[in-house]
């Protein structure tokens, strides 16, 4: 759960560049194609626990079957962002990327007085979001703004899963009948704790740029978190630019976990692979 006054104060922060630290902005869509995941990996009847970000993850592990997912992310906001894709796909959209902020406006403010207090509050933050970008110095008519200090990473939409109707209400009634488990959580952490056990820890791109010791972290709270068997799944760049501590990440989590590779993808323009991976625990 996150706190909303606590959100609420972070939204100019961020959308004027003066909050600190890493994560701040949440992604519009999924980065990877999920569907290299699911060709290896089986969902069904599965509990998991996920990495939350733009939401898709959680759509598309729900769509295959999983039984329960838990949701975590170091970013509060991602949690807020949740209940706006739940919104959009209650008036037929798939996000927010064509839509503008009176269009917006009127989707958000029909759940003013909705029964769930997570609604309301969530509700009370976009409103906000929309009253910060009315008064930007450049006022655009566009819902998102990707640039600069703006709240939102534009992500490709070659990725996006192809909800069709069918799968929109199938998932509806999925989200209705479950109050979303998330919590904000550092999975680098030295001091992460968790009660509950799992099949499958989803990452995505999480372990891309971690120092060793945070991965050490990682490897350990994989391990805690999951059952015997139990897999981690990732999404990983390789030949990163910046930082590439790949084969040291497979090194670090050999300790407790066997490494296999799903699918290898080439993406950007200098076609670095971006692999498609699990660990199972040992
Ligand atoms: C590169 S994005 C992945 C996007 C994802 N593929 C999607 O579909 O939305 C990474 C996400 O992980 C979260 N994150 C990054 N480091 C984290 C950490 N140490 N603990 C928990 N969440 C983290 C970020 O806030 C962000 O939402």
């Amino acid at each position: 759960m996150t706190n909303i006054n606590e959100d609420i104060l972070k939204l100019p922060k961020i959308m004027n560049g003066t909050l600190d630290g890493d994560w701040n902005s949440i992604y519009s869509r999924n980065t990877e194609d999920l569907n290299r995941i699911v060709r290896h990996v089986d969902f069904k009847n599965k509990e998991i626990y996920s990495v939350l970000s733009s939401s898709d993850i959680l759509f598309y592990l729900y769509l295959n079957g999983a039984k329960r997912v838990d949701t975590f992310d170091i970013n509060s906001l991602t949690y807020r962002y949740y209940y706006l894709r739940k919104w959009l796909f209650e008036s037929g959209f798939l996000d927010a990327k064509d839509l503008t902020i009176k269009e917006m406006n009127s989707i958000i403010k029909s759940h003013r007085d909705a029964n769930d207090i997570n609604e309301r509050e969530s509700c009370l933050l976009w409103q906000y979001y929309l009253e910060l970008k009315q008064k930007e110095k450049f006022y655009e008519e566009q819902f998102f703004s990707f640039y600069n200090d703006a709240l939102f990473e534009n992500c490709s939409t070659k990725f996006d899963f192809p909800y069709s109707k069918e799968d929109i209400k199938k998932l509806l009634n999925k989200l209705n009948s479950n109050t979303l488990d998330f919590e904000v959580t550092d999975i680098s952490s030295d001091s992460y704790h968790s009660s509950k056990k799992y099949d499958i820890v989803y990452l995505s791109n999480i372990l891309d740029l971690k120092t060793a010791n945070k991965l050490k972290n990682v490897m350990n709270n994989m391990n805690k978190l999951l059952k015997d068997n139990g897999i981690v799944v990732c999404t990983n760049m390789i030949e990163h630019p910046y930082f590439d501590l790949f084969s040291e990440q497979i090194k670090i989590f050999s300790e407790c976990f066997k490494y296999e590779i799903l699918d290898v993808e080439l993406r950007g323009i200098a076609k670095n692979p971006v692999k498609y991976y699990k660990y199972i625990k040992k």
